[in-house]
């Protein structure tokens, strides 16, 4: 018998303003033609003042666990992957966690910036499997657009704010990929790469927040062979084949890394969930969004194999196998 981290509920918010091209190029030196082709970015949502990242992180929350049926109360796990949360401390995982009326278990943040998902739900997945939760709670909620620098028209297109939830619940399995729930993840990270994406400021160096600061170019070459040789090893070390995915969700960047590494994995361009287009790069909610809007229009279904992967400053980077 084996512990198995079980997703019982997904969900997702994302704030009402929307920024599209076409309003970008009112601001920077840019055009609706460059973005659709070189990102394949429509739109993006952005936060309005006040509403933070723990309020976008309570919203999805609430409704993944709807989803799943349960009390918040029962929820004794809370992980958050975030790379603008509301405060340095506490954690926007406190915060969510007092929101939602749970004063049991514990709750923290993870940090790895657009892989803070695969990081949070394998650090929740190890945690079920260790006997240590029962039921978590794992996050991905960005803000991103507090740490955009406004006029550098090589970043601020690329990105937008949201978040996305889904509820893991302990259940026994047979130790086989039969099984539901997260069958095996792997993280990865190097440290080498910081100065190709990182934010030029922080409590320690600066006292202030600081914007985002990337070479596209080179993090997109990275991208592709990581993300490939992450999820490689998961089809190695699970035995797990390219046609056996019915949904691959992959971080949401770029189309083009998107489809680069798809093909290179050989994975079917029908089984590929895209939501870039309609929110841009929401960082560490990217994967959650994706997948509760891909189980809300009816294409993830419960028994589906899906393969989650992402690739973000540091470098990390890191992939998950999951029977929904
Ligand atoms: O989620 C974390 C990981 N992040 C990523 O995965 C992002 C990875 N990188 C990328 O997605 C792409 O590299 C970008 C979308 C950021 C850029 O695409 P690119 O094809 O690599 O373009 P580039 O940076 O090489 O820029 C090409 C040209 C440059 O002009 P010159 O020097 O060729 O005259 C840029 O100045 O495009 C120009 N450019 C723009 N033009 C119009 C850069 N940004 C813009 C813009 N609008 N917004």
């Amino acid at each position: 018998m084996t512990i198995r981290s079980v997703i019982i509920g997904s969900g997702h918010y994302l704030p009402e303003k929307c920024l599209t091209n076409a309003d970008l190029t009112k601001i920077v030196d840019t055009s609706d033609e460059w973005i659709v082709e070189r990102t394949g970015i429509h739109q993006r949502h952005i936060a309005d003042e006040g509403q933070t990242t723990s309020l976008l992180a309570t919203k999805a929350a609430e409704a993944a666990i709807k989803d799943a049926g349960i009390d918040a109360t029962s929820i004794d796990l809370i992980v958050l992957a975030t790379a603008t949360p509301d405060y340095t401390f506490p954690s926007t995982a406190t915060q969510v966690q007092a929101a939602l009326g749970i004063h049991g278990g514990a709750a923290f943040d993870v940090q790895a910036v657009c892989s803070g998902f695969v990081y949070a739900l394998a650090t929740a997945d190890n945690f079920i499997k260790a006997g240590s939760a029962k039921c978590a709670l794992v996050i991905g909620a960005e803000t991103f657009s507090r740490i955009l620098d406004w006029t550098d028209r090589g970043t601020c297109v690329l990105f937008g704010d949201g978040a996305g939830a889904v509820v893991l619940e302990a259940q026994n399995g047979a130790g086989s990929n039969a099984d539901r729930g997260v069958l095996c993840t792997h993280l990865r990270s190097d440290g080498r790469h910081r100065d190709k994406l990182y934010v030029d400021g922080g409590p320690s160096v600066s006292m202030t927040t600081g914007h985002l600061r990337m070479e596209g170019k080179e993090v997109f070459r990275h991208a592709v062979t990581n993300l490939a040789e992450t999820v490689e090893e998961t089809f190695r070390k699970s035995g797990v084949t390219p046609d056996e995915i019915k949904w691959f969700v992959p971080h949401q960047a770029n189309r083009r890394i998107i489809e680069a590494t798809a093909k290179k994995l050989n994975i079917d361009p029908a089984r590929v969930v895209i939501t870039v287009d309609k929110h841009g790069n929401t960082s560490a909610a990217s994967i959650p969004l994706a997948l509760s809007v891909a189980r809300q229009d009816g294409r993830i279904a419960k028994g589906d194999l899906v393969l989650i992967e992402a690739m973000g400053g540091g470098f990390t980077w890191g992939s998950a196998l999951i029977r929904w």
